[in-house]
């Protein structure tokens, strides 16, 4: 490094220190280290401010689908800020928005033919209980207003989203929050409870009832809608027990609430297909989505609605009566359409079906070590539990746990050149979701990398 990028790399410390507030961090972490200041990113990796190169595992957080550094999809959002920078969909419509719907309706399953874009997912998530508020109101059901979810599951940060969310930390400092937040087991099938543990099917079947019993005591004529990722992530990458989503779908049927699959991660080519509700055979009635649908060449989120819940708003003078100024933007609607046609161009929903295998064999290496107790994920979307114990199961207390992630992993993985989450929202997991284009050279790297470090993070236990 030159002399004056030693210097810009100081003064861009001491201003980021000075001038920036990062999201969900601890900023008291910096006071005697440097913020990570990442500047640029090629393909699978991104290097910092001193040159050095990382392996993104997390795709930024579970967002470049295609890697960093595409040209291509860069030139497309700046033609079009050339032709039309901005434009609302406030009674307007502009041809990439319309472009892009209809491109989406062609992938998406069922007859979810209709879109409304916002510009991220916790947007996205509250657009979904307005639209389900709101459509009960105009078909004679106004008395359903309550949303589902499940523990651990993270759906968004503003008011609305929270109340979705189920992480209680996150919630306490913001309470009260909207009313009808309502919360369901995951299908953390690791941590199943003891009578339905180690049969897969029974446990699917236990946790989609236990939908059916949270509606039954709440009143179904209370309860709007029910979320679900398709893989949950929080908590570190559940996917569906089988047949846990057909069960879902003939509750939601049986007592006319609205299914909403939050693919804000698991749509565009995470698990291997555009949407993730397709990987398990599902259509829900609405599907959130962000992140993967630009790989974050620029902002944009929305949800696709099945043509049944437009059906009421396309009458005499009824409106959705929502909306957001940067929504379906023209340049990320641009950007959008040149990112899925790298998807296709490269078939990346392809590479995905053909190497997740060896992904997830690749991870199961790591089996050997003391502290991985469960590899689990589907697609290019991985969670890696760590356990005291591995014969018992048994987890870190908060006090080691804190000194295992924050104390020790998060800045050892870093310093090893991975980017990965070490997170404990539930037990302590390591987080992977690497870009769509990865391949076992690349598998091979994470591996080598979650060896050195957990091997050592051992020795600190
Ligand atoms: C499943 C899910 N829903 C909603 C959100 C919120 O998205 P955003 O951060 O774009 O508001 C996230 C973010 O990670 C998510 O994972």
């Amino acid at each position: 490094m030159n002399a004056t990028t030693a210097v810009d790399a100081a003064a861009l410390q001491e201003a980021a220190k000075r001038n920036l507030w990062l999201h969900f961090t601890r900023h008291s972490g910096f006071s005697g280290a440097d913020i990570p200041m990442i500047v640029r990113g090629e393909g699978q990796y991104v290097f910092d401010q001193h040159g050095k190169r990382y392996l993104d595992g997390l795709a930024g957080l579970f967002v470049s689908q295609i890697g960093h550094g595409r040209t291509d999809v860069a030139e497309a959002g700046a033609r079009q800020a050339g032709e039309l920078a901005y434009f609302p969909l406030w009674s307007y419509a502009h041809p990439r928005a319309v472009e892009l719907a209809e491109r989406l309706a062609s992938y998406s399953p069922g007859d979810l033919n209709r879109v409304f874009f916002t510009t991220s997912g916790s947007e996205a998530v509250e657009s979904a209980w307005k639209l389900a508020k709101q459509y009960f109101r105009l078909t004679g059901q106004p008395t359903r207003y309550k949303v589902l979810s499940r523990y651990i599951a993270y759906h968004g940060t503003s008011h609305g989203a929270l109340a979705v969310t189920g992480l209680p930390d996150i919630k306490i400092p913001f309470e009260p929050l909207p009313p009808g937040g309502v919360r369901v087991p995951n299908t953390n099938f690791y941590r199943a409870p003891e009578f339905v543990a180690g049969d897969a099917t029974a446990f699917g079947v236990w946790a989609a009832d236990e939908i059916e019993r949270a509606i039954l005591r709440e009143g179904p004529e209370s309860v709007a809608a029910v979320y679900l990722e398709p893989v949950q992530n929080s908590g570190g990458c559940f996917p569906p027990p089988p047949g846990y989503f057909d069960r879902v779908r003939e509750i939601c049927d049986k007592y006319g609430v609205l299914m909403v699959s939050d693919e804000v991660i698991c749509a565009f080519g995470r698990l291997g297909y555009i949407f993730g509700c397709e990987r398990y055979g599902y259509t829900p009635d609405i599907i959130t989505f962000a992140k993967g649908v630009t790989s974050g060449y620029s902002p944009l989120g929305g949800m696709m609605v099945s043509d049944r819940l437009m059906e009421p708003y396309l009458k005499d003078q009824n409106t959705f009566l929502h909306g957001v100024t940067f929504a379906g933007h023209p340049v990320s609607c641009a950007v959008a359409l040149a990112n899925l046609d790298v998807f296709e161009k490269e078939d990346l929903l392809g590479n995905v079906r053909t190497n997740e295998g060896a992904f997830r064999a690749t991870l199961e290496k790591l089996y050997d070590l003391p502290i991985v107790g469960d590899v689990r994920g589907d697609g290019y979307f991985y969670g890696i539990e760590m356990v005291k114990d591995k014969a018992t199961r048994e987890t870190f207390s908060d006090e080691e746990s804190e000194r295992l992630l924050r104390g020790f992993l998060s800045h050892a993985l870093f310093d090893a050149g991975l980017i990965c989450r070490a997170d404990d929202r539930g037990d302590p997991v390591i987080q992977l979701s690497p870009p769509l284009t990865c391949t076992q050279e690349h598998f091979d790297e994470i591996e080598q990398i979650l060896r050195e470090v957990l091997t050592e993070a051992w020795t600190h236990i």
